[in-house]
């Protein structure tokens, strides 16, 4: 079946995991480069100084993203590198960017950049990190040098990577910097001036330009029903769409996406943050006058979803010996694809994006340099499956993105991990070597366009 007209086939990456040469260009320190220059904090001590160098061979990574026939790269800036201390711009980092983003559209690509993908300037982490009202302000200095900077070259803007994870684990202690706990008021205050940093940069970047779209970028472990009862439907709903009870709980969904797809806090959200005076004047205005039109998810895996004979609601992983991936959390579950995005459009009725989806698997490279790596084109292939069965039943999906291109740095848990569709030789003056999945992907973009 051929994807409806406007379908977007992409690849993805964030800054800290691919581009490295963090003393080039005048960067600052981020809290990943700290972080991970922590004893103990990445596995097996590594750290993204280097990672794979996209900071000079992107050339070579956007040919090979048009040679795998995706029309749109979605990377990420390096916040770190735009803006300086004082607030003013970092000529070097717009030099940069510029030239990707040049590069990205001589190769015939649509670019989406991120603006956040969780490498916060340390020097705002040190000043209490996004718990601070004062952080919006500073996002928006950050926001304003893109405007002035990228508007000609990049029309497509996505403010946040997934808060699900960027607040919970980073400030959980839960294995992602800056390692921090925060309670649970803190957290309410973190995500609320996440959102607060999005409406308003929202605002920013679109006024005076309508060809410029803006949207947020969310994650969940999605579901999977055990019957197609209709009891069971709802009850998923009721428990997938629950607000946070504890700081434990911001892992979650309608915090963040009732405020961005309806336009308001979940009640018992939006009295909390009266009653401990989180909300400012004109914050529920700009919730309400937000102008989300897509919903961005990052799905990777589901949980298995019933109701005991007890009438008890259970919601677990299942992990087997055929479908553990490389990671503990990482379960090949395809049926993500087609459930989840249905979930989200009987909430929030509007299309949908696979802003992220990806398999990370132990390549083993041949003697004679190839990789055959059949569960990854597996993985890929029975996602993409459930994806279209969702769209022949009605689910408004209008993208695709593939995590990630190459190989890159898995934050805490180093380079071990490969979610590439190009492997990275470690150990070979970071070549690229197209892996088997690489042509898996090709020839069903080429199938479906
Ligand atoms: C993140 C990526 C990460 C990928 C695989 C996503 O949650 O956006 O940065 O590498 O998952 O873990």
């Amino acid at each position: 079946m051929p994807f409806p007209k406007e379908f977007h086939f992409g690849v993805c990456s964030a800054a800290y995991q691919v581009e490295g040469a963090i003393h080039e260009g005048d960067k600052l320190p981020s809290i990943w480069d700290v972080y991970s220059h922590t004893p103990g904090k990445i596995k097996n001590g590594e750290n993204g100084d280097i990672a794979i160098d996209f900071y000079h061979r992107y050339k070579e990574d956007i040919v090979l993203a048009k040679e795998l026939g995706v029309d749109t790269f979605r990377f990420s800036l390096a916040w770190t590198r735009l803006v300086k201390q004082d607030g003013s711009t970092n000529e070097a980092g717009v030099k940069f960017y510029r030239q990707v983003l040049e590069e990205i559209h001589r190769q015939g690509l649509r670019p989406v950049i991120t603006l956040y993908h969780w490498d916060l300037p340390q020097y705002l982490e040190d000043r209490g990190g996004w718990k601070e009202r004062n952080i919006i302000d500073d996002f928006l200095t950050y926001v304003r040098v893109a405007k002035e900077n990228f508007l000609d070259l990049c029309q497509d803007y996505l403010t946040f990577n997934e808060p699900q994870c960027f607040l919970y684990l980073g400030y959980q202690n839960l294995g992602h910097a800056p390692g921090k706990v925060y309670t649970f008021e803190e957290m309410m205050r973190a995500a609320h001036n996440v959102l607060m940093c999005h409406f308003k940069a929202q605002r920013l970047l679109e006024e005076g330009h309508p060809e410029v779209h803006v949207g947020f970028v969310n994650t969940m472990n999605g579901v999977i029903p055990e019957d197609d009862s209709v009891a069971l439907w709802e009850e998923i709903k009721k428990h997938f769409f629950a607000t946070p009870k504890t700081a434990q709980d911001f892992y979650t969904q309608s915090i963040y996406m009732d405020p961005l797809y309806l336009h308001h806090y979940p009640k018992e959200v939006e009295e909390y943050m009266e009653e401990h005076h989180i909300l400012q004047p004109g914050d529920l205005d700009l919730i309400r006058n937000g102008k989300e039109d897509t919903v961005y998810l990052n799905l990777y895996t589901a949980n298995h979803c019933y109701v005991d004979k007890k009438g008890l609601y259970h919601s677990e992983r299942r992990p087997t010996k055929e479908n553990q991936g490389f990671l503990e959390w990482l379960i090949k579950e395809p049926e993500t694809l087609y459930y989840t995005p249905k979930l989200i459009q009987e909430r929030y009725h509007l299309p949908i994006v696979i802003s992220e989806n990806g398999d990370a698997v132990e390549d083993i490279l041949t003697p004679d340099g190839h990789i055959h790596d059949p569960r990854r084109s597996e993985y890929l292939l029975s996602y993409l499956g459930e994806m279209e069965k969702a769209i022949q039943d009605g689910v408004d999906i209008r993208g695709y993105f593939y995590w990630s291109l190459c190989d890159n740095f898995e934050w805490a848990e180093g380079f071990g991990p490969r979610f590439g569709l190009v492997y990275i030789d470690y150990k070979n003056g970071l070549k690229r070597i197209k892996k088997d999945s690489f042509t898996s992907y090709q020839t069903f973009i080429k199938e479906h366009h």
